[in-house]
C-alpha cells in the first residue's frame, strides 16, 4: 500500500519532466574567473586578480566580500575548508572548520535523562563553534598571498560600510528569519529588522565594517583578540554560551594533506576529514568506476539505481568512520581504495534496490539543505582554489554579535549529541563524532579540484550539508561521463540519495514519471524535492579558456572573469 502512494506521488510529482536541461554554455573567459553564490563578490575576486593578484588572494577578499553581501552563509563567525592546488601543480588543504569549545563536554546538550533537548544545538548561544574563516583567510594569505592584506579585506569593509542591494531572494530570507533575530539575541540587531524587506532595498552593515577594519588593520588578532573578541565573549555570557577570550585566542587552522586518488584518467584533489567530503567523493567515483555510465546515460534508471546503491553504502560508512583526525583516526586509506569499495559493491543487484537495513544496521541519517557556500577561482597563472564555507544553518545560530555586527555559526549541531540521535538535519554519528572539548565536528563540505593529463580540469563545490557530496560527484559525472559543459553540468536536474532514509530523493524534473515508476518497481522509495545543491564551478576547456558553472537557477549565483 505504502509503495502505492509513494508510485501516485512520483508520478503526479514528477509527470511531464524532461530529465536532461538543455544545452547552455556559461560565462566564457581568456584566464582567469570567480564563481560564487553574489556577484558582488564574485567581482570583488575578479577585481583583485585584475591588480595582479593570485586566485589565494582573490580568494580572501571573496570570501570577506560574501560576508557581507551573502551573510546567510558568508561569514567571519564560521569556518570552512580550501583546497589549493598551484600552476605547478603542488597542492593542499586549510582546514579552518569550527572547534568545540573548550568547556564543551559530550552529553551538553542532552537532559537529565540522557535524552537530546530540541534546540540546544541549532538556535542560540550554546549552538556554536569557536569560528575559523578570519584565522583560516589570515593562515592562507600568510602562505601564499602576493597581494596586502589589507587590500583583500577592504572591498568588503566598502561593501559593508557603503551598503548594497537586496535581491528578491536575500529580502525574503530576512523578512523569514526577522522572529528568529528578535528571540535568540539578547540585544536585537535592528539594523536587520523591518516591516518588510523588499527586493532593491539597501542594507548597510556599519558594525560589521568595522569589525573588518580592525581585521584589516590587526589581521588575525583583529578578531580573535582585542574588542571584538570581548564583544564576542560579553555576548556569549549574557546568552550563556561557553567560548572564552582562550577558546578565541588559540583557533588555529590546519594544513593537511589532501585526499587524492584517480577516477579514469582523472585526479581528484579534495578535502580530507574533518571534512567527510573529499573520502566519501572518491569513494562513490570508485564505486560507480567498472559499471558503464556513460553508456547508461544521464539520470536514466539504470544510472539512478546505481548512484544511489553507492551512496547507500558511502554514507553507511560516513556514520561510523570518520570525525575529527586530531581525535580519531579514520581509516581513510583503506575506505578510498579500489580494492574496498569493489567489494562494498559487490552486493549490487542491478535488479532490486538492496534495503538500507542490510547494509548497516540501525541509525538513521536524514539529508541537509543549502545553508552554506561555495566559490570557485582561477587566476591567470593558473593556480586555482576551491573554498566552501558555512554558517551551518541559514545565518547560523541567529545570534549577532552586539557592537561587532557579525553572525555566529551553529556548527555545534554537527557533531553527533548522542550517538544514533539525529541532528538538525538527520544526520547520526557514533563515537568518531561525538562531542569533545577543541574537536571539530564532523562536515560533509566538498571542494574539489580536478586535473586531467596533468592539467588542471575543473574546480567544484557546492552547499547542501550532505548533499553536498553527491551534488558534487553528479556534477562531475556530468562533465566526464556525460559530456556535458560546465553550466549545462550545474543545471542539469540532481538525485541524492544517502544510507537512511532508503529513499531516493530526485529534484523536481529530475526524473521522468516513467522511469520513476520503474525504480518503484526496483524497491525504492522516491521522495522529491524543490532544490538540491548550490553548485559553483570552472571548466578549463581544451584551448586553455575558462567556462563558468554558476548556479543561478538555484541561487543567486555569478560568475565574473576575464
Ligand atoms: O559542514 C557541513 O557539512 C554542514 N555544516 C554544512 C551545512 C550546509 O551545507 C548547509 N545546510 N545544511
Amino acid at each position: 500500500m505504502k509503495r502505492f502512494f509513494v508510485l501516485l506521488l512520483a508520478a503526479t510529482v514528477l509527470a511531464c519532466q524532461t530529465s536532461r536541461q538543455e544545452k547552455v554554455v556559461g560565462l566564457m573567459t581568456d584566464s582567469a574567473m570567480v564563481v560564487s553564490a553574489h556577484a558582488l563578490a564574485s567581482q570583488v575576486g575578479t577585481d583583485i586578480m585584475k591588480r595582479g593578484g593570485n586566485a589565494i588572494d582573490a580568494a580572501i577578499a571573496t570570501h570577506f566580500a560574501l560576508a557581507v553581501v551573502f551573510p546567510a552563509a558568508g561569514n567571519i563567525g564560521g569556518g570552512g575548508f580550501m583546497v589549493i592546488r598551484m600552476k605547478d601543480g603542488s597542492t593542499t588543504t586549510l582546514d579552518f572548520r569550527e572547534k568545540a569549545p573548550a568547556a564543551a563536554t559530550t552529553e551538553m546538550y542532552l537532559d537529565k535523562e540522557g535524552n537530546v533537548i530540541p534546540e540546544l544545538s541549532t538556535q542560540g548561544h550554546l549552538a556554536s563553534g569557536v569560528p575559523g574563516s578570519v584565522d583560516g583567510m589570515a593562515a592562507a594569505h600568510k602562505k601564499y598571498g602576493t597581494l596586502p592584506w589589507k587590500e583583500l579585506v577592504q572591498p568588503a569593509i566598502d561593501l559593508a560600510l557603503g551598503g548594497f542591494t537586496l535581491s528578491e531572494r536575500e529580502a525574503a530570507w530576512f523578512n523569514e528569519m526577522k522572529e528568529d533575530l528578535i528571540k535568540y539575541n539578547t540585544v536585537t540587531p535592528d539594523f536587520l529588522i523591518r516591516d518588510l524587506w523588499q527586493a532593491g532595498d539597501t542594507i548597510k552593515w556599519t558594525e560589521l565594517g568595522h569589525t573588518l577594519e580592525l581585521i584589516r588593520d590587526q589581521g588575525r588578532a583583529g578578531f580573535y583578540e582585542g574588542i571584538t573578541a570581548e564583544h564576542l565573549v560579553a555576548e556569549m555570557q549574557r546568552g550563556k554560551g561557553l567560548i572564552t577570550l582562550e577558546d578565541l585566542k588559540s583557533y588555529a587552522s590546519v594544513w593537511r594533506d589532501p585526499i587524492i586518488a584517480n577516477y579514469k584518467e582523472y585526479k581528484i584533489i579534495s578535502m580530507p576529514p574533518s571534512s567527510s567530503g573529499g573520502v566519501c567523493l572518491v569513494q562513490l567515483l570508485k564505486s560507480v568506476e567498472p559499471f558503464p555510465v556513460k553508456d547508461w546515460g544521464f539520470n536514466t534508471v539504470k544510472t539512478i539505481h546505481l548512484m544511489t546503491e553507492a551512496e547507500r553504502r558511502v554514507y553507511a560508512d560516513r556514520s561510523i568512520y570518520l570525525g575529527d583526525p586530531d581525535f580519531y583516526t579514520a581509516p581513510i586509506k583503506q575506505l578510498i581504495e579500489d580494492q574496498y569499495n569493489d567489494e562494498r559493491m559487490s552486493t549490487f543487484d542491478p535488479t532490486r534496490a538492496t534495503p538500507s537495513a542490510e547494509v548497516k544496521a540501525g541509525v538513521i541519517v536524514g539529508y541537509e539543505s543549502e545553508e552554506t557556500t561555495h566559490f570557485s577561482i582561477v587566476d591567470p597563472q593558473g593556480n586555482a582554489v576551491a573554498v566552501t564555507t558555512t554558517l551551518n544553518g541559514w545565518f547560523g545560530s541567529h545570534v549577532v554579535v552586539p557592537g561587532a555586527g557579525f553572525f555566529l555559526n551553529n556548527e555545534m549541531d554537527d557533531f553527533s549529541a548522542k550517538p544514533g540521535v539525529p541532528n538538525m538535519f538527520g544526520v547520526v554519528g557514533a563515537e568518531a563524532n561525538k562531542i569533545e572539548p577543541n574537536k571539530r565536528m564532523l562536515s560533509a563540505m566538498t571542494p574539489t579540484i580536478l586535473e586531467k593529463d596533468g592539467r588542471l580540469f575543473m574546480v567544484v563545490g557546492s552547499p547542501g550539508g550532505s548533499t553536498i557530496i553527491t551534488s558534487v560527484f553528479q556534477v562531475i559525472l556530468n562533465v566526464v561521463e556525460h559530456e556535458m559543459g560546465m553550466q549545462e553540468a550545474v543545471n542539469a536536474k540532481r538525485v541524492h540519495a544517502q544510507w537512511l532514509p532508503d529513499a531516493i530523493i530526485p529534484e523536481t524534473g529530475a526524473l521522468s514519471k516513467k522511469d520513476s515508476l520503474t525504480l518503484v518497481s526496483l524497491g525504492h522509495t522516491i521522495t522529491p524535492r524543490r532544490s538540491i545543491g548550490r553548485v559553483d564551478a570552472i571548466l578549463v576547456l581544451p584551448d586553455g579558456k575558462l567556462e563558468a558553472g554558476a548556479d543561478y537557477s538555484r541561487g543567486d549565483d555569478a560568475a565574473k572573469g576575464f
